[in-house]
């Protein structure tokens, strides 16, 4: 039986002999995409390489890559543990083509590596294309022989793929497989698609088109290929299971939890163990790309996957700090595929110990009240948002972590209720602000920052890196736009600059939007926000563009050197 290891490398060494170049994961946060919190498919590193943005040295590129989807659009996290195919964390295997194959070749690799290579019985596959897709069908039935009636017209959005509202697309074709009549469910398009028995192995992404904001699609120059194919997915169909957590990574790790409870993988407390092998996959990666447990933005879905995780240990009777003596279980399964991993080790360890922690001293008493809320109420009414918030505001429970503990009980959380409580809170802090007369106690930041929550930070390794501009702020005030020769502080949502802190000198560089080119001097911080200060040297900057920003690196550099120096 081949390991979920031996699959992922059967996948990229097929694509390698046929001509691609086998490329890294790119980090789970991604670079390249302001509005994107985290990768959540193959195509994220390569978004610009089908728009013709970006040329790189190749034409032809497979990867396996790490996946999060806990947070923004693509969001599984309240599902996991509960069913067999949902994760927080997942690697996406994949194959592209930038202007070189197009549909051809792409449906031809993919019947090949899934029907010879992996041996899968070609009987059990079926295919949908774009209900408009004359030319995919014709292929799959010159390619694969298929019958009509297995190549499967969609008129839907399933088969035309969008990475976003905006961004390249195309018309897709998705390979399923059939588990038999034995399980219910129908074929795609039916009625009853949403059944086990038909599942959906591998998507290839005809990339022939970019959609703009204005709601136009434009056809590309060229004519691209990206696919995904979930390796725990393909995993279980090739390990014989049915359930993506039996297959042997998954299990490995649930016996590490297991083990460290001192408890049945297999018994009462079989979700908590799934939640705590797929919790951990996340947490850990999460970390290791540098994300670090907060209560804003990255840090706060890292924060929040971390504490579910720590809560489903604590019912499975664990007193002390579990997660992060899993850790070794999970380095020993995937640190080779991925050695940021081994590398990160000790942090992620320490990080999750540390967390939990900290976590463990609220979250006894959090249960308690839970419980009492419990037991004043009628019989299966919704847990108050008031109590909800309580959690929330004293013991630190993320507002899904309660809906995860109620919904054991069979109850749901009133979310208006607390969304109403968390309100309520916000306008008495707003009310009683009464800035100190200091620059950086402005109330524009105080708002803004109110508003966005604080700037992601990105430059622990990286100097360059897009954002999203949020605020334009001139004379004090909140401009609509600001053009050449105006002194600006600019807001973004993340940015790799540094701000003037603690002795640390702010950067400098460069700001560029579509329209303008603004020369950042320096960098402050107010209210958790980073203000980009400097002047804008060309065209118009306007709140709501993307912009590059590229921090000086020489100067950055002769910065560090001299402080070390200093500080030698
Ligand atoms: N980008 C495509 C997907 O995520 C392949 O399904």
């Amino acid at each position: 039986m081949p390991s979920l290891n031996d699959i992922r490398s059967t996948f990229l060494e097929f694509f390698r002999r046929n001509d691609h170049r086998v490329v890294d994961s790119s980090p789970l946060v991604p670079r390249n995409d302001p509005t994107l919190m985290f990768a959540n498919s193959g195509m994220v590193q390569f978004k610009n390489c089908f728009t013709g943005v970006e040329t790189r040295d190749y034409k032809r590129a497979t990867t396996a890559q790490k996946c999060v989807r806990a947070g923004g659009k693509h969001n599984d996290l309240d599902n996991v543990g509960y069913t067999a195919r949902h994760h927080t964390f997942f690697e996406m295997l994949g194959n592209f083509s930038f202007g070189d194959y197009f549909k051809d070749d792409a449906i031809r690799f993919s019947w090949e590596l899934l029907t010879r290579d992996f041996g899968i019985n070609k009987d059990k596959l079926c295919v949908t294309v774009y209900h408009t897709d004359d030319e995919a069908a014709a292929i799959w039935k010159k390619v694969a022989g298929l019958p009509d009636h297995r190549i499967i017209r969609i008129p839907t959005d399933d088969n035309f793929w969008r990475m976003g509202p905006t961004g390249p697309c195309g018309p897709c074709t998705e390979i399923f497989y059939d588990h038999g009549d034995h399980i219910p469910g129908g074929p795609p398009g039916s009625p009853d698609e949403d059944g086990d028995r038909f599942i959906e192995i591998w998507n290839n992404v005809f990339m022939q088109n970019e959609q703009f904001a204005d709601g136009t699609l434009r056809p590309l120059d060229m004519q691209s290929i990206d696919t995904g194919m979930g390796l725990e997915r393909i995993g279980a169909l090739l390990q014989g299971k049915h359930d993506n957590y039996d297959t042997d990574l998954m299990r490995s790790l649930i016996e590490a939890s297991a083990h460290a409870t001192s408890s049945d993988p297999d018994g009462p407390g079989k979700t908590h163990h799934r939640v705590i092998a797929d919790h951990l996959r996340s947490t850990s990666f999460l970390i290791a790309d540098g994300v670090m447990p907060s209560n804003e933005g990255r840090g706060y879905v890292l924060r929040r996957i971390m504490r579910r995780a720590m809560r489903h240990a604590h019912m499975l009777g664990a007193v002390d700090p579990v997660m992060h003596r899993l850790v070794p279980a999970l380095v020993r399964q995937m640190g080779g595929a991925y050695p940021e991993l081994a590398r990160g080790q000790a942090t992620i360890e320490e990080t999750l110990r540390l967390e939990e922690t900290r976590f463990k001293q609220t979250l006894d008493r959090g249960l308690r009240l839970l419980d009492d809320e419990l037991g004043s109420l009628p019989d299966g009414a919704d847990l108050p948002g008031a109590a909800a918030f309580k959690l929330y505001d004293t013991y630190g429970f993320p507002l899904d972590l309660t809906q995860d503990a109620m919904r054991e009980r069979g109850r749901a959380v009133d979310v208006a209720g607390f969304d109403a409580a968390m309100a309520e809170q916000k306008a008495k802090a707003r009310a009683s602000w009464a800035g100190t007369g200091e620059a950086a106690d402005s109330r524009v930041w105080f708002e803004l920052a109110e508003a966005h929550g604080a700037t992601e930070f990105l430059g622990y390794d990286t100097e360059t890196a897009e954002g999203q501009v949020l605020a334009v702020v001139s004379g004090g005030v909140l401009a609509e736009n600001a053009s050449t020769g105006t002194a600006v502080q600019v807001v973004l949502n993340q940015t790799p600059f540094y701000a003037e802190s603690g002795g640390q000198v702010g950067d400098q560089g460069l700001l560029v939007t579509p329209s303008g080119t603004m020369r950042v001097t320096d960098v402050k911080k107010a209210q958790g926000l980073f203000l980009h200060m400097g002047e804008v040297t060309a065209g118009v900057i306007a709140p709501g563009q993307g912009a590059q920003l590229t921090v000086d690196h020489a100067r950055r550099t002769a910065i560090l050197t001299m402080s070390h120096s200093a500080a030698a």
